[in-house]
């Protein structure tokens, strides 16, 4: 394993053990609200803190993005992009479904990948070039062909309504020509899943680089592919993603493009 991956293993398995930690008694967390429905507990803040140190021990000069702390500065070669906990919301309803991610960009480029579930004790990793890992046991996309038979994964805008309709309009499609939708609620797991081949593809609108930066390279690292609205390679900017495998991820782009608005291009 890759040195710089293997540190982020050891700090995604640490946030882990501070989630679980607080997984067993959530209603003793004082919750605060960072805007409608997007809620901070202390545990994200205690992942996020055991994760900077531990990468910034062994790598002190690196920069950081993290979801709660936002940027560091450091050598603008490598930066870690971090959600230490990545589903809040399900945690806090003891929905056991979310996720600690890791991403490292070395000159802009996705070159490392961790996505961390404390709930399962599911470990996935990825190395640019090196394949897609869950637990040690390489993973592959779907071989699913048609859109039609597939189960696609996807997140409902919950904060942000500025892309409702076009939102709606897709999920109206989609309910009818696939054969099935889910919104399990951490879009880090959602791509892990793509990655799996548990689902076939994945869609969402208006993410940051924290929820998915891990999530893309292990898809890629699968053999999946992964885009904008536009079939393009802004997704860490934009925050809108399609993901698949090959076969899947084209249809689902098409069945997408007539609600892709101006907005949504950009
Ligand atoms: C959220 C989850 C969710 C997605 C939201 C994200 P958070 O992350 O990934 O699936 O729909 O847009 O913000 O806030 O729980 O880290
Ligand atoms: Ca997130
Ligand atoms: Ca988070």
């Amino acid at each position: 394993m890759h040195p710089m991956l293997n540190t982020a293993v050891k700090a995604a398995r640490r946030a882990g053990a501070i989630i679980n930690r607080g997984s067993l008694d959530v209603d003793r967390l004082t919750v605060h609200s960072k805007r409608e429905n997007d809620f901070v507990t202390e545990v994200d803040k205690a992942a996020e803190q055991a994760i900077i140190q531990i990468l910034l021990e062994a790598y002190p000069s690196h920069s950081i993005l993290a979801e709660e702390s936002g940027e560091t500065e450091g050598d603008a070669e490598y930066q870690w992009v971090i959600d230490p906990l990545d589903g809040t919301t399900n945690f806090l309803h003891g929905v056991p479904q979310y996720a600690v991610s890791i991403a490292l960009l070395h000159r802009g480029q996705l070159s490392q990948a961790v996505i961390y579930d404390p709930v399962r004790n599911d470990l996935y990793t990825a190395s640019r070039g090196g394949g897609a890992f869950l637990n040690d046991r390489r993973i592959r996309v779907s071989k699913q062909l048609r859109l039609q038979d597939s189960l696609i994964g996807t997140g409902f805008p919950f904060r942000d309504f500025t892309h409702l309709d076009a939102y709606m309009g897709m999920f109206r499609d989609l309910v009818q020509k696939t054969s099935g939708l889910r919104r399990p609620g951490s879009a880090a797991l959602d791509l892990a899943w793509v990655a799996t081949g548990r689902t076939d593809g994945f869609f969402e609108i208006g993410l940051s680089p924290w929820d998915i930066a891990a999530g893309c390279l292990l898809v890629l690292e699968a053999g999946g592919l992964v885009s904008d609205l536009s079939g393009d390679e802004h997704y860490l900017r934009s925050g809108h993603i399609v993901a698949g495998n090959p076969k899947v991820f084209v249809q689902l782009l098409q069945t997408l493009q007539p609600h892709v608005t101006e907005a949504l291009r950009a």
